[in-house]
């Protein structure tokens, strides 16, 4: 019997590429995703033996109840869960109360929700991965609703992982910038980016799904069997490099 992994968000971007990496690797992946047409694209590519996709908006709390009770009357167990799906939606400029309602619900709320409702049906050795941000540690301006989700669900991380001690590791991943064109509904996408978007980074480029999805299965694994309540930053170094006023060309503008 294959394990099974969940991943919310999982029909375009980083989810998608996740979602192909973990059936790749012999997973049954199952994904709920709003979005039906990237859904169908693959369900057409993988056989249901190895896939499943359930439409729906996980920030509404009867399609997270009626997604578990799909899936554990198809599926004997739970292998991994991986709460993926975001969005933000501005910050104090912006943001009106629902629309912070909104983000919380679907980048804290549902990744809370989803773990509880599966906690009975994890088989031993299972894992659950959050897909926080580097935007949880320093912002932009008027970006508190996602900068918010993402420090919560850092904590949310630490929390579960003591309650769930000795049945789930429970981790973070916190990625920075990282180029999705590739996982999204264009199907020949050419980046078209700047000398300096690629250079800041003191790896020497922007990041691509696969950095997070290759992170995402070793966590999954026995070899991580010892992390534990970790949150892991794959940025490139971004959140290494200090930038002073005249430092690298760049100049505070007063
Ligand atoms: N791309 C980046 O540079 C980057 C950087 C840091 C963190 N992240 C995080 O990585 C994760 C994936 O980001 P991405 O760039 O691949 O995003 P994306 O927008 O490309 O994909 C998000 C997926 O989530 C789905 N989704 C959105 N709202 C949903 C809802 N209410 N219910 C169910 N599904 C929903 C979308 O349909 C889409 O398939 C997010 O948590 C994001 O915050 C991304």
């Amino acid at each position: 019997m294959l394990k099974t992994c969940i991943i919310t968000g999982g029909a375009n971007g980083i989810g998608r590429c996740m979602s192909e990496t973990f059936i790749a690797a012999g997973y049954f992946v199952t994904v709920v995703d709003t979005d039906a047409l990237s859904g169908k694209r693959l369900e057409e590519k993988y056989n249901d033996d190895i896939f499943m996709f359930y439409e729906g908006d996980i920030t509404k709390k009867e399609v997270i109840e009626g997604f578990v009770q799909e899936l554990v009357s198809k599926r004997p167990g739970v292998d991994v869960l991986i709460n993926n799906a975001c969005v933000g939606k501005g910050g104090l400029n912006t943001c009106s109360y629902e629309d912070f309602n909104y983000v919380l619900s679907l980048g804290v709320t549902a990744p809370f929700y989803l773990s509880k409702l599966l906690m009975p049906y994890f088989n031993k050795g299972g894992s659950i991965i959050n897909i926080a941000s580097t935007r949880a540690f320093m912002s932009q301006a008027n970006t508190e609703s996602y900068t918010a989700a993402k420090g919560a669900i850092i904590a949310l991380t630490h929390g579960m992982s003591i309650s769930l001690s000795g049945k789930v590791r429970v981790n973070s991943i916190s990625p920075g910038w990282i180029d999705t064109g590739d996982y999204q509904h264009e199907d020949m996408y050419k980046p078209n980016h700047e000398e300096g978007d690629i250079k800041q980074h003191p790896a020497g480029r922007i990041g691509n799904p696969k950095d997070i999805a290759k992170m995402a299965l070793f966590l999954s694994s026995d070899d991580a069997g010892f992390i534990t309540g970790e949150n892991i930053i794959i940025d490139g170094g971004m959140t290494r490099q200090m930038i002073y006023h005249n430092d690298y060309g760049w100049k505070y503008e007063v």
